[in-house]
Order: structure tokens, then C-alpha cells, then sequence
């Protein structure tokens, strides 16, 4: 890493000098593949001694299911996380994806050839291991295999990911490996839960699935962050920033209606929150008000948490979350106004200009000390998106709110109640400059049974980063894609 130049931003994210990551990782790499080379033995042995496991009568298990074979001699097939050498014993930590069990190979048991198989085993070599399912000698409530015999499926090259801990760069240059890791898996997992319950709670509430388009002829949420693709004959399209605008024609055939899917920005932006894709759920509803649309938001991110907690404490212990803090998020939401934000946020030393977006220190500053999500209110017009409502008390202000996650993680919701009225939605667009003609359709919207209703955006990335409790939101997508980086 040395010969690399760093610049090293606001908030402490390292930039790389372009082109220069490849090069250093492969030093990596081949240092790494050294530490793991171990116990070599010939091709051609390996073949004649790795003979196929009779799976016959017996039944495949997942680690995850393991209570139930206590006693029973079952098969398992997954990869080796971690192995250790002691005489005529071997402790392979099994994975699965499901989850990891130690499995002990006791030379007399496995016999001496199958022995010498498993002392060529490498780190992440897939593998079927036959075993006996015991309780772990040592924890309670685990359990442990006695290997009674083994088959490599593949034996993995030396593996690049060694034990200690290597950069953020090189763990992302090997992301496609990296994701196997303990942390890795558990934040996958949490993903998973999230987007689930999401999904479960809008179905509950009434709200259809309706997919919005990803090409698009026009902007969102701004001009200024989006990513062009040129469209045959018909020029320029835009990659969606957010499925809401076609959200709002859904309801007027569907009632409720929310998308799910991954979204664009172009920001440069180079902080542990901003993705240039990411995946966002839009939810919106008809005849719902500014008020009924905060109690959904609440409701959904309440019902996100119980269910996080109800299913991953494994995965929330395994990345060391607080998890007593977390469950004190399930409790009802706070509120302040945008003006008397900024009002505190000055109070404490704060920079923030009026009428201007909060800096990530500002939305530290505001959530640092609470325990449950706060909706910010009532924004100015300025500085939110055309489609907002005005507030009928201020028309200054906007009927929209975003709600920001406790501890710290800042805004995870951006939502609003639209403007419906027809004449009202064009005067703000001309205010913005905005190209009318690839809009028509959306303000046709107006003209054909308009009727008052709101709707929000929740980011599934920072969702996941709060209540795993991790930092920078790069981890919580498979394959993160940031300004430095589309590889792998
Ligand atoms: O606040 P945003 O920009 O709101 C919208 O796009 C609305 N059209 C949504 C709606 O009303 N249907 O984005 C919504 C959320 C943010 O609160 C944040 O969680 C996430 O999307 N988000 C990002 N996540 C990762 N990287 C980025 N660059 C993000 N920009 C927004
Ligand atoms: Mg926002």
C-alpha cells in the first residue's frame, strides 16, 4: 500500500490515485497465497485416494439443523472456513453458508488414507464430510462432527483472504472471496431479513408490487446526479435515482402500491453512506395525508427491527451490534421541525447555512444521543424535490420529512405528501427549470382524478448499516459500487 498516494477526504475515506490498486493487490495476493501453502501432496495420489461418499441412505444436513441428527451419522457439504493439524487429529471448521461446525477427523476413525486426504486440505476447499453428530466438548449447546469419512469436491488454490486483517481496499478488490467471511455472511443474512420483512409489511398493509422502469426518460430527484445511456433513436435516457414518480400513476389504478429494485446516483460523493447504486423501496398511496404517512413509516421500520431481532441475534452478535440499543429503537419515533434543527445544530457549534441540507457531522450531531429513529419536518421548498406538497401554514416550507436513523447512521426515509394540484405542480416546475415535455405524463396525473396522497423512499443499504451497526455502507450490498470503484 505503501507506494500509494492517499488523499484523505472529510470523512476519512481514503482515495485512491486511479489505476494503482491492481498492481499493489497482486503483491498482496502472492504474499498471502505463501502464508496458506501447506501440506502439499501429488495430483495423482489425491485422485486415487479421494473416493466418492455413498450418499445413498443417508441424509444430506444443513449446520443450521444439526439439533436434530444429535447421535446420527449424517453427510455435509459446504467448504473448509478453518483447519488445524495435531497428530493424528484434524479440526476442520466446517461451513455451509447456513451456518459453522468444528469437525474432528481422528486418524483411527477416518483410516490412513482418507487421513492423508484431509491433511491436504486447504483453506475454502469444498468438500462432503460423513460424521457423526455429537455435542461440542467444550460449549454448550453446539455440536461437533467425527468425521467418518471425507470427499474434495474441489481443492482450493492458496486463498488470498489470510487471517489477519488486511485493508478495506484489498478486502473489496476481493469481494467476490471477502463475502465468505463470518461478518460478511451475517450482514447478507440481515440484508435478507430486512428486505423480507419490508416486503411482508407493505403486503399486510394493503400495498401491491408494481415495478417501476430503471431507464427512464427523465430525472427524479435532480439533474445533477444521473447517469446517462444513450437510447437508440430516441437520445439520451437516465438510469431511475427512484421509481416514485411511476409509483404515482400506480395508485391511481392500484390504491397502495410500492417498487423494490436498485437505483442510480451519479454523486460524487466519497462518504461511508453514498452508493451509486443502490437498492431502494418506494412505497406510495392514495388518499394517505403528511400525518398517515409518518404513522406507516413508523410502523414499517418498527416492524423491521422486531423482526431483525426475532431472527438474527446470531448475526447481530457475530458483528458485535449492541443489540439492547437496537431494541430500544422499537419504541415510538421523535420529531422537530427542520428550523429548530438547524437552530440546535448551530447551538452546538454547528456551520449549517439556513435553507441549506445537513452536513454528515450535522446528522451525527442530531442523532448521536438517541435511541430511536427522529423525523425531521417541514423542509424549505428550496431545498426539496418539485413534486412536495407546500405546507398550507408556511408555503416556505414543504410537507415532507426525512427520518434519520438513532446513533448516528443519518437519513435512511426521504418522503412526502405530493403536490396533487395540477396548476400548482407546473408553477414549481418552471421555478426548477424543468424539461415539461418528459414529464407530461407524470403531470397528466393532475388533470385525470387527482387525489391528495404520500408516499417515502427507504434506503435498504443505510437501513441495514444502522441495525447491523456497521460504519460504512459498502459492506451491506453484495457487490458495492462507489465513484473508484465498478471492479469486481
Ligand atoms: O431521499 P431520497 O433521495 O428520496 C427519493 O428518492 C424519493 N423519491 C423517495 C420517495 O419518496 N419515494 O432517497 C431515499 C433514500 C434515502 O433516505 C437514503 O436512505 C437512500 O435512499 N439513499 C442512498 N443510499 C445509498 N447511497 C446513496 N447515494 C443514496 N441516496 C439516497
Ligand atoms: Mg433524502
Amino acid at each position: 500500500m505503501g507506494r500509494k498516494k492517499k488523499i484523505i477526504d472529510e470523512n476519512n475515506i481514503i482515495k485512491k490515485k486511479k489505476g494503482t490498486d491492481r498492481i499493489t493487490d497482486k503483491v498482496a495476493y502472492k504474499r498471502a497465497s505463501k502464508r496458506s501453502f501447506q501440506n502439499k501432496i501429488s495430483k495423482e495420489k489425491i485422485q486415487t485416494i479421494n473416493t466418492n461418499i455413498q450418499e445413498a441412505d443417508m441424509k444430506t444436513v444443513l449446520v443450521k439443523d444439526l439439533n436434530k441428527y444429535l447421535g446420527e451419522e449424517i453427510i455435509l457439504k459446504g467448504w473448509v472456513k478453518n483447519i488445524r493439524f495435531s497428530g493424528r487429529l484434524i479440526f476442520i471448521i466446517f461451513r455451509d453458508g447456513t451456518g459453522e461446525v468444528q469437525c474432528v477427523a481422528f486418524k483411527p476413525d477416518l483410516g490412513d488414507e482418507k487421513f492423508i486426504l484431509a491433511k491436504a486440505l486447504t483453506l475454502e476447499s469444498s468438500l462432503i464430510i460423513k460424521g457423526v453428530t455429537q455435542k461440542h466438548e467444550k460449549k454448550e449447546d453446539e455440536f461437533e462432527i467425527n468425521v467418518t469419512d471425507i470427499q474434495i469436491i474441489q481443492l482450493a488454490h492458496n486463498y488470498p483472504i489470510a487471517k489477519k486483517d488486511h485493508g478495506p481496499e484489498f478486502l473489496l478488490e476481493y469481494r467476490h472471496l471477502w463475502l465468505r467471511s463470518s461478518k460478511q455472511n451475517a450482514l447478507m443474512k440481515i440484508r435478507h431479513t430486512c428486505y423480507f420483512a419490508i416486503c411482508e409489511f407493505l403486503n399486510e398493509n394493503g400495498f401491491y408490487r408494481f415495478d417501476s422502469p430503471i431507464l427512464t426518460p427523465n430525472a427524479c430527484e435532480g439533474s445533477t446526479t444521473l447517469f446517462e445511456v444513450p437510447y437508440f433513436d430516441e437520445g439520451t435516457a437516465y438510469l431511475s435515482q427512484s421509481g416514485q414518480l411511476y409509483l404515482e400513476a400506480g395508485i391511481m389504478s392500484l390504491g397502495r402500491v410500492y417498487d423494490f429494485g436498485p437505483v442510480f446516483r451519479a454523486e460524487k460523493s466519497k462518504t461511508r453512506k453514498h452508493l451509486t447504486e443502490f437498492w431502494m423501496m418506494d412505497a406510495e398511496a392514495a388518499f394517505v395525508e403528511y400525518e398517515e404517512n409518518l404513522q406507516i413509516q413508523e410502523g414499517l421500520v418498527r416492524y423491521i427491527i422486531q423482526t431483525v431481532l426475532n431472527k438474527n441475534i446470531k448475526e447481530l452478535e457475530i458483528l458485535e451490534r449492541n443489540i439492547e440499543q437496537l431494541k430500544k429503537a422499537d419504541a415510538p419515533f421523535k420529531r422537530m421541525n427542520y428550523v429548530d434543527a438547524v437552530n440546535y445544530l448551530k447551538t452546538r457549534g454547528s456551520k449549517i447555512a439556513n435553507k441549506s441540507d445537513f452536513g454528515a457531522n450535522d446528522e451525527v450531531m442530531l442523532t448521536e444521543h438517541l435511541s430511536v429513529p427522529i423525523f425531521i419536518e417541514k423542509w424549505p421548498k428550496e431545498i426539496k424535490a418539485f413534486y412536495m406538497k407546500r405546507d398550507p401554514n408556511n408555503e416556505n416550507f414543504v410537507l415532507g420529512a426525512d427520518l434519520l436513523a438513532p446513533e448516528g447512521y443519518g437519513e435512511i426515509i426521504g418522503g412526502s405528501q405530493r403536490e396533487d394540484d395540477y396548476a400548482l405542480l407546473i408553477e414549481r416546475m418552471n421555478e426548477e427549470k424543468m424539461d415539461l415535455e418528459s414529464l407530461q405524463w407524470f403531470t397528466d396525473l393532475r388533470k385525470y382524478g387527482s387525489v391528495p396522497h404520500s408516499g417515502f423512499g427507504i434506503g435498504l443499504e443505510r437501513l441495514v448499516a444502522w441495525i447491523s451497526g456497521t460504519a460504512h455502507i459498502r459492506e451491506t450490498i453484495p457487490f458495492p459500487r462507489m465513484i473508484y470503484r465498478i471492479y469486481p
